[in-house]
C-alpha cells in the first residue's frame, strides 16, 4: 500500500483540496504539519492512486512537495483512526455519520447513519457534505428527493432517515453507483441508485427535494439544461466555494425561479438552501 502526500502552504489548502477531490473522490486524510504547511494524503495499491502530472495539474502552482511512502501491515488501522464519526446538528437534530466499525451511539438521540468510507466522497466528514446535512436536518419530509452526484450515498440515505420517501440517487460513476446500493442496504432505508451523467445526459432528474454536492461547473451546468420534471420546491446546492455561492443562486434563480431561503459556510465552503418562489414560477 502508498501513501502519497501532497504539501501545500495553508493559504492555497482550500482550493487545492478542491481540485484533489476529483481526483481522489473517495477521501483524503488532511493533517497540519509543525510548519504550518497542509498535508493531503491518499492510500492505495501501485496503480489505483492519481498520476503525479494529473495532481501537478489538478493542484496548478501551489503544490509544495509531494512525497510518497510504502505503508506497512497497519496501514487500514491508519486508514480507520483518520476516518471517524462525524456528528451533525440542527434545528434540534442530529445526525452521526459512522464506518462500519465504530459501534452506534445507542444512548444518544441521533439518527444513526453508517456510511463504508472505502469506496466513493462521502464520509460525511467533508466540509461540503456537512453542511449539505446541516441544511437538510432541518426540513420537514414532503415527498420525494434526488440526490445529484450521490457518491457513497450519504445524502439520499440521511433523507430517507428523515422520512424523505421515494429517495431516488444518480452519479456518473458506477462505483458511486454501487456504493449507494450498498450503504442504503446497510441502513436498511430504501434509494432507489442509477448511473447518470449531468454533464451529457440532458435535464437533471427532478424531484420535490434535489441534494446537489456537485462544484461550480456542474451546477452551472444543471442551471443551464434544467430538469426533467417540474422543478423542485427545495434544493440544497453545495460544493462550493464561499465566492461562488452568489453566482449559484443568481444562476437557478433566474432560470428556473429557485430563491436563497438560506446558506451556511464552513471554512471557505459555502451550501446553499434554494425555494421555488411562488411569484416566479
Ligand atoms: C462532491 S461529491 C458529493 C458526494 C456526496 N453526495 C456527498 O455529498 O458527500 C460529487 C459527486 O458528483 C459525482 N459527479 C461528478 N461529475 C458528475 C457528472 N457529470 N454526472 C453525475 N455525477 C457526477 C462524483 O462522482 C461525486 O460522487
Amino acid at each position: 500500500m502508498i501513501r502519497l502526500a501532497v504539501r501545500v502552504a495553508a493559504a492555497d489548502a482550500e482550493l487545492v483540496l478542491a481540485e484533489l477531490l476529483e481526483l481522489a473522490p473517495s477521501g483524503i486524510e488532511e493533517r497540519e504539519l509543525p510548519d504550518g504547511r497542509i498535508e493531503y494524503a491518499v492510500y492505495g495499491a501501485p496503480g489505483e492512486l492519481p498520476a503525479l502530472p494529473e495532481i501537478e495539474v489538478a493542484a496548478g502552482g501551489a503544490i509544495v512537495e509531494i512525497v510518497t511512502s510504502v505503508v506497512d501491515d497497519d496501514w487500514d488501522q491508519q486508514w480507520k483512526a483518520f476516518h471517524r464519526p462525524v456528528l451533525i446538528e440542527n434545528a434540534g437534530r442530529a445526525l452521526r455519520v459512522r464506518p462500519p466499525w465504530e459501534a452506534a451511539d445507542d444512548g444518544a438521540e441521533q439518527i444513526d447513519l453508517v456510511v463504508d468510507p472505502g469506496q466513493a466522497f462521502g464520509t460525511g466528514a467533508h466540509a461540503t457534505t456537512r453542511l449539505c446535512l446541516e441544511l437538510l436536518l432541518a426540513l420537514e419530509p414532503s415527498g420525494a428527493c434526488v440526490d445529484l452526484g450521490c457518491g457513497s450515498g450519504v445524502l439520499g440515505i440521511a433523507a430517507a432517515k428523515l422520512g424523505w420517501a421515494p429517495v431516488m440517487a444518480v452519479d456518473h460513476e458506477a462505483e458511486s453507483v454501487d456504493a449507494t446500493i450498498a450503504n442504503a442496504a446497510a441502513n436498511r432505508v430504501g434509494v432507489d441508485a442509477a448511473r447518470f451523467d449531468l454533464r451529457r445526459g440532458g435535464p437533471a432528474p427532478t424531484a420535490p427535494l434535489v441534494l446537489a454536492n456537485l462544484l461550480l461547473p456542474l451546477l452551472l451546468d444543471v442551471a443551464k439544461v434544467g430538469f426533467d420534471g417540474p422543478r423542485p420546491q427545495l434544493m440544497i446546492a453545495s460544493g462550493l466555494l464561499s465566492e461562488q455561492a452568489e453566482q449559484v443562486a443568481e444562476a437557478f434563480g433566474s432560470a428556473h425561479g429557485l430563491r436563497e431561503l438560506d446558506r451556511r459556510s464552513r471554512g471557505e465552503w459555502s451550501a446553499l438552501l434554494l425555494a421555488a418562489s411562488p411569484s416566479d414560477p
